[in-house]
């Protein structure tokens, strides 16, 4: 478990996806270095509980936002939820893949994951950047992943979406260094939360085995107070990345996501219901 210095990133967090997973995760290692948190999702019952848990741990407060983030309206009532704080960090999660056939996927479902998965990094950062530059210290962190590397055959839209994260992070961790702000990209590989199973992957049968939330989440938290541009976590994740050709990656990307649709038992459209 990762700690990070309340005097640079406190006292309160946003964290967008926090109701599982990564999103989760971050909540549980920042509540333990003493921020206070704004947790922000859909399922309000998750974040509740969440909250509640954090605060008799660590003595923490915690604010709870039931948004959806795909919403016209959403930044506006972020931004209201969050008008009295001092937010030092922004941790910019929430995220979704829709795994299938380009073609066989709905396409306004298509249209919501990319307007969370991009233009919601965009709207966020741009929102909390101003306030953190105001301010003149704090940290922006944003969720990528690997597959933003390369195409990613079956999952295009996801990997094109965190091609525009990677790159927009990146940017912006130039532009704010003279401000006194901490921009890192995070982009996991594979890692064990509900989003490989809703997805259709077996954690069993996958050719590496998933990261823990634990490790994906205290690397990004040390590579944020480090101001690294961008982190990758696990060696072998690394290795990957930087090694294997561009196309070559694709190919593979696009066989394992070949068998995990074609195994999957559940059609995309009722695992998306699952995920909603
Ligand atoms: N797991 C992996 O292998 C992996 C690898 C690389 C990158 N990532 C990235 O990590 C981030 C977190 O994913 P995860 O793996 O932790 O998956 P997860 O457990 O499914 O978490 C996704 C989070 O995003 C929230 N979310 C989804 N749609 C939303 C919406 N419309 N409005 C508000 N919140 C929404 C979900 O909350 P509600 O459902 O309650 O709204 C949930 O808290 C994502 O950006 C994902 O792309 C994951």
């Amino acid at each position: 478990m990762k700690r990070i210095a309340l005097n640079t990133f406190g006292p309160w967090a946003v964290i967008t996806g926090a109701s599982s997973g990564i999103g989760e995760e971050f909540a549980r290692q920042l509540a333990a270095s003493g921020l206070h948190l704004v947790l922000v999702a859909r399922r309000l019952k998750a974040l509740n509980t969440l909250g509640s848990e954090l605060t008799r741990a660590y003595g923490i407060s915690t604010r709870v936002v039931e948004l959806d983030l795909t919403t016209n309206d959403a930044l506006e009532k972020l931004s209201e939820a969050t008008r009295d704080l001092d937010i030092g960090l922004l941790i910019s999660n929430a995220g979704a893949m829709l795994a299938g056939d380009f073609l066989s996927l709905d396409y306004e479902a298509l249209r919501r994951d990319l307007r969370l998965n991009v233009q919601t990094h965009l709207d966020l950062t741009y929102h909390f950047g101003s306030r953190l530059a105001q301010r003149g210290h704090g940290g922006l962190l944003l969720v990528a992943s690997t597959t933003g590397l390369q195409g990613v055959p079956f999952a295009a839209e996801y990997g094109a979406a965190k091609a525009y994260v990677l790159s927009l992070g990146e940017a912006l961790h130039v532009e704010f260094q003279r401000m006194g702000v901490h921009v890192t990209v995070l982009s996991p590989g594979a890692t064990d939360t509900p989003m490989i199973t809703v997805s259709g992957f077996d954690p069993a049968t996958m050719p590496m085995k998933p990261m823990t939330t634990r490790q994906c989440v205290s690397e990004g938290l040390a590579a944020l107070a480090a101001n690294r541009a961008v982190h990758i976590p696990g060696y072998f994740n690394r290795l990957l990345a930087t090694m294997l050709p561009r196309s070559l990656a694709t190919s593979m990307y696009g066989n394992m996501m070949r068998q995990t649709i074609t195994k999957r038992s559940v059609p995309p459209k009722d695992i998306l219901q699952a995920m909603r």
